[in-house]
């Protein structure tokens, strides 16, 4: 009997901190069509420079959710959100405009703000200057004995901030073109499974530590390949056969059409605003966005970076008036206790996987007919990766 021969594994891990970008001589082909394609290099997945590249080439000029605009609704309220190492505050000013910033202090640099809250000012801890929730320098104690003080010169440096489907968005890169504008249609899509999305208001926050790459956790969601093997209480709850994948621009939909049972093994409800079995969505780079059947709700999921191999998820539930009713519940229940563990382990599973040096790359799965199977829309994001970070990996 023949022997498999050895395996020579692509890259030896002590060279990692210098992995290259471009295709190496031991690398599969990276494709632009997903059917002929190899999945992205298991180096994508642990290096620190192409993690450091990513922060700058992703994270800092997109579009980063940072809380829903029912946690800014009245002037002086405020929010923190970090994008990598960079900390940004939004503020519901006192003429009621939404505003963003870096939330850094321009004296000598403190940190103004943290977490979440409402104020009439924004005062830094360190030496207690202030500034208006609209940016302006307010107050810069003795600084009036300062030779050509001009406390116009420090005003907070601001970031566009725009609301899509009430969610706040933000982005470090000022010459980024709107979110609404980049992802056409997906406002639509948003409100034909969550008719009542301008009636939503924030409820809560889970929040999951996660041992593995954001991109891992991203390349999961988008697919349901894994839904059968890993979640048979989801595939109770959805009807498969309805479940479709679609690519479009920076953004992919998952959505079921039709629920397989309202008394199913994930949580039973009474078909509420929309008959549906399930819809979600990714937004290029890292949020997901999420409705199940029953009574309205939308939920995000983000994947955070938290270095190379590791990721912090939020997931924030809106609700209709804010109120978590017992079905609601449930479905937080659902995701909570049943949904994110299995995902969880699948993901922490594959980091490992990706590791081992009896892995680089394997084969995307491609089905346009039946979608449920397919893993066409993992390739788009990861398309997007590679063209992001500029690599040459065909
Ligand atoms: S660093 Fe903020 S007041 Fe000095
Ligand atoms: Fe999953």
């Amino acid at each position: 009997m023949n022997k498999p021969p050895l395996n020579e594994h692509p890259l030896n891990r002590a060279t990692l901190s210098k992995a290259p970008l471009d295709k190496q001589a031991n690398d599969a082909p990276f494709c632009s069509e997903a059917a002929d394609s190899f999945t992205m290099p298991a180096r994508y997945y642990l290096d620190e420079n192409i993690h450091a590249l990513e922060m700058e080439a992703i994270f800092y000029n997109q579009w980063w959710y940072a809380g829903h605009a029912s946690q800014l609704a009245r002037s002086g309220d405020y929010l923190t959100s970090d994008i990598g190492d960079q900390s940004i505050v939004v503020t519901r000013d006192k003429d009621g405009e939404l505003r963003a910033f870096y939330n850094v202090c321009q004296h000598r640099g403190h940190e103004l703000v943290s977490g979440q809250g409402h104020t009439r000012f924004l005062v830094c801890p360190y030496h207690a200057w202030s500034y208006e929730l609209s940016g302006e320098l307010r107050f810069a104690r003795n600084s009036e004995n300062v030779a050509d003080f001009n406390k116009c010169d420090f005003a907070l440096k601001a970031v566009q901030v725009e609301i899509f489907c009430g969610m706040v968005f933000v982005n470090l890169d000022p010459n980024a073109a709107s979110l609404a504008s980049q992802a056409p249609g997906l406002e639509q899509e948003i409100r034909e499974y969550c008719p009542s999305v301008d009636d939503l208001q924030y409820v809560a926050r889970d929040r999951y530590e996660v041992k593995c790459n954001w991109k891992v956790m991203i390349d999961n969601f988008l697919e349901c390949y894994h839904c059968a093997p890993a979640h048979r209480d989801f595939v109770d709850l959805v009807d498969m056969d309805s479940y479709r994948s679609t690519a479009k621009g920076i953004y992919s939909s998952h959505i079921s059409k039709a629920v397989r049972s309202t008394t199913n093994k994930a949580y039973e409800f009474e078909v509420g605003d929309v008959d549906f079995g399930y819809a979600g969505w990714f937004l290029w780079p890292n949020l997901t966005i999420w409705a199940y059947p029953g009574e309205a709700n939308l939920s995000v999921l983000q994947m955070i970076p938290d270095g190379v191999g590791g990721t912090i998820e939020y997931q924030d539930w809106f609700v209709r008036g804010g109120n978590i009713t017992d079905q609601l519940q449930e479905t937080i229940a659902y995701q909570k206790d049943v949904l994110q563990p299995e995902d969880i382990g699948l993901c922490e599973s594959v980091q490992r996987g990706l590791n081992s040096r009896g892995y680089n790359q394997g084969r995307f799965i491609v089905d346009k007919d039946r979608s449920e199977l397919s893993e066409h829309a993992v390739h788009h994001f990861q398309a997007m990766v590679v063209e992001a970070l500029g690599a040459d990996l065909k």
